[in-house]
């Protein structure tokens, strides 16, 4: 496989302990790079061909501010050739109306600048009103809500990793 990298902010809490598990299940025989995307340059972004993006939801269906801050220069990229897959936590019960939508955020920015998305998954066991990150009857991403669905966190990294072990090469 290809270069990877991981990249979450390493203090936020929920998104940090996923991109653990993330790695775990793919194992030792898989490198994937941790980065820290509160530390993040367009040279690193652009020094991996695989890429893992871990972003939450924060302010009512916004990014949190280090991957906010990182748009302008996310902005000037040219992502062709570049697999991407997304994760993000949410919570579905407290925020039904914007569930997960950073993730979707993210999808369009990484898209329009010409990176393929990977790591779609489906809708079921969910309840929400509205994501930006449904399209087309699937999430652009793996959506994690540790906050009312911690038990079905495990199972869903099971599955998202062994698709994505299919998609990157
Ligand atoms: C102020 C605030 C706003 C939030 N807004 C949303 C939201 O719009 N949609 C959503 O799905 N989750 C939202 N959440 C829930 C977070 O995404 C959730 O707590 C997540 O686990 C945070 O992950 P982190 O601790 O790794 O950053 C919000 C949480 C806080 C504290």
């Amino acid at each position: 496989m290809h270069k990877t990298g991981i990249f979450y902010s390493f203090n936020s809490t929920k998104t940090a302990k996923a991109a653990e598990k993330i790695v775990q299940e793919f194992g030792p025989d898989y490198n994937i790079i941790p980065v820290n995307a509160e530390e993040l340059t367009e040279e690193l972004f652009l020094s991996f061909t695989n890429l893992i993006l871990g972003v939450p939801t924060w302010f009512d269906g916004e990014l949190p501010n280090y991957w906010d801050e990182f748009v302008p220069a996310l902005e000037d990229l040219d992502l062709k050739g570049k697999k991407i897959a997304i994760y993000g936590l949410g919570n579905q019960v407290e925020y039904p109306e914007n569930f997960g939508d950073a993730v979707g955020i993210m999808a369009e920015l990484v898209q329009e600048r010409g990176a393929k998305l990977y790591g779609q998954t489906s809708l079921e066991g969910y309840s929400y009103e509205s994501s930006r990150a449904e399209q087309d009857g699937k999430f652009l991403g793996l959506l994690l809500d540790q906050e009312t669905q911690p038990r079905l966190s495990k199972e869903r990294i099971a599955n998202w990793v062994s698709d994505l072990k299919k998609q990157f090469d």
